[in-house]
């Protein structure tokens, strides 16, 4: 009838309405980044992010997806809707910020070098590495690529799809140094004391948040909210205490 042309366009859907909608969740994030997101034994993913998705989860009422994405392609990933939020340790940086909206970090971590062991003597801060007969590894597409690229420039960068792959060139000593978020390079390190040492002073400044496509604040406001939330009540704590100090 005549009524319904009048009737107001309903507003945009938010993500958030499509998670409830759909009764998934689906989270995108790059496995291997210990303690944030790795594969068991049993091929489940387990860490910091993977339990504060569940959480989420729960909260909303809906399933979780893990969906597993190459870090150098996924904010495009996010774009095109192949997931709903990438809780994956992503730094906010202004550039990412030009292109997603990132909710309040939820942790804040930054760079740190991991050494072959017999440079230690000779090598002592990033400064030091900044010469072209110095070799550094890094992770495609991530914050310890761009502090390379600003901060060592001179030194001979090499790049790794998976941080495992640039992990291995530094125990074998085919290159002198791993940069990368210090959460990982912690672990890296204490468990491979025999071949490398970690400088473990971080020289970047980098809070870590989720980030969910552009001009949704129905979605942002309520991830915001969780996040003030979980902090408040222990629930944050506990998980921090569960990953990063056991
Ligand atoms: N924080 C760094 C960045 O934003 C590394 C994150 C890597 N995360 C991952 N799930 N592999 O570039």
């Amino acid at each position: 009838c005549g009524l319904a042309s009048a009737a107001p366009t309903p507003a945009p859907t938010s993500t958030l309405d499509a998670v409830l909608e759909r009764g998934v969740l689906r989270v995108g994030f790059d496995a291997g980044y210990q303690p944030f997101e790795m594969t068991n034994k049993q091929g489940q993913y387990i860490g910091f992010d993977v339990d504060l998705a569940k959480m989420v989860a729960k909260e909303m009422g809906v399933k979780v997806e893990f969906v597993n994405t190459a870090w150098d392609g996924i904010i495009p990933a996010l774009l095109t809707n192949k997931f709903d939020v990438i809780m994956g340790g992503m730094t906010v940086t202004p550039q990412r910020n030009l292109r997603v909206n990132f909710a309040d970090p939820y942790i804040v971590v930054g760079q740190t070098i991991v050494l072959r062991k017999d440079k230690a003597g000779e090598i002592k801060s990033f400064q030091d590495l900044n010469d072209p007969k110095y070799k550094i590894a890094v992770k495609l597409g991530t914050t310890g690529e761009q502090a390379v690229k600003r901060l060592i420039p001179k030194a001979t960068l090499l790049q790794f799809e998976t941080q495992d792959d640039a992990k291995l060139e530094v125990i074998n000593g085919k290159v002198d140094a791993f940069v990368y978020d210090l959460p990982y390079n912690a672990i890296f390190a204490s468990q491979n004391q025999g071949a490398v040492v970690h400088l473990d002073k971080p020289f970047t400044f980098e809070p870590l948040a989720w980030a969910i496509r552009k001009g949704d604040q129905d979605t942002l406001n309520w991830f915001n909210n969780y996040l003030r939330q979980i902090k408040g009540d222990g629930s944050y704590d506990r998980l921090y205490k569960k990953w990063f100090e056991s």
